[in-house]
């Protein structure tokens, strides 16, 4: 893409494969297929806490980087909600009930490294927070309707962003538009958001073949 294009516009071609195949993983066809019990869904929500929590810890250590501090809303931060999550889910002992794949902790040591760079951190939170804004949602639905969560269970799905939704997911486009990046960095944010789909991908197929779903990635 020639370099008059909006970097949103480019970092969304250049991610569509990847984020198709993170779609039709075992593990999500299954839970927007229905298949999955609640307990298979907070096997899921336990390696949010892990994958949110390397997020949120770069979050705060780039707090005073010009260009990282345009993507952190303190609306957005996950970590609560999925503490309250995982203790309706789990009970009050949720903290030593739950434990890391080791996919998810391969995935927490990449978001440290590559998030030593402003650059390398935006492509991890644009890969989770992005897509939690717009796929999320239909996670969102589903645990209403299939598991009656509403508030307790699902709160990691609710975003209270000033603008609602649309006006987030503007807010971060234009962010993504005018971070200022030369071409060479548009390019490591590209490699490193993909690593950041992968690393996703790789989290759900370990889920599905612990529940035994196979993992058609
Ligand atoms: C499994 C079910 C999924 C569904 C149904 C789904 C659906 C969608 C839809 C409809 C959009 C477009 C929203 C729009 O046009 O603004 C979207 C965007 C996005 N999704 Fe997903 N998604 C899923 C899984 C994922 C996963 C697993 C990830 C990453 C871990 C992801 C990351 C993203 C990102 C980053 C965007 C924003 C793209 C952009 O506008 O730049 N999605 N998703």
């Amino acid at each position: 893409m020639d370099t008059a294009t909006p970097f949103s516009a480019e970092l969304r071609a250049a991610t569509r494969k990847e984020h198709e195949r993170a779609e039709r993983t075992g593990y999500m066809e299954a839970l927007l297929g229905e298949r999955l019990d609640l307990g298979a869904y907070t096997r899921l929500a336990e390696q949010y806490y892990f994958i949110y929590g390397a997020l949120e810890e770069r979050a705060d250590a780039l707090a005073d980087d010009p260009i990282a501090s345009r993507f952190t809303e303190p609306e957005l931060r996950r970590v609560p909600a999925l503490e309250q999550d995982l203790a309706h889910l789990i009970g009050p002992d949720w903290r030593e009930r739950i434990a890391p794949v080791p996919a998810t902790e391969s995935y927490v040591r990449r978001i440290r490294e590559a998030g030593r760079w402003s650059g390398g951190f935006v492509a991890h939170h644009y890969t989770r927070y992005l897509g939690d804004v717009a796929g999320g949602q239909v996670i969102r639905r589903l645990l209403a309707q299939r598991y009656g969560l509403v508030d307790a269970g699902a709160a990691f799905y609710r975003f209270d962003v000033a603008g609602g939704l649309p006006g987030f997911r503007k807010r971060y486009r234009d962010s993504l538009d005018t971070a200022g990046w030369s071409q060479v960095e548009r390019e490591r944010v590209i490699v490193e958001t993909c690593v950041a789909f992968e690393c996703n991908v790789a989290v759900f197929n370990a889920l599905a073949s612990e529940l035994d779903l196979g993992s058609a990635a």
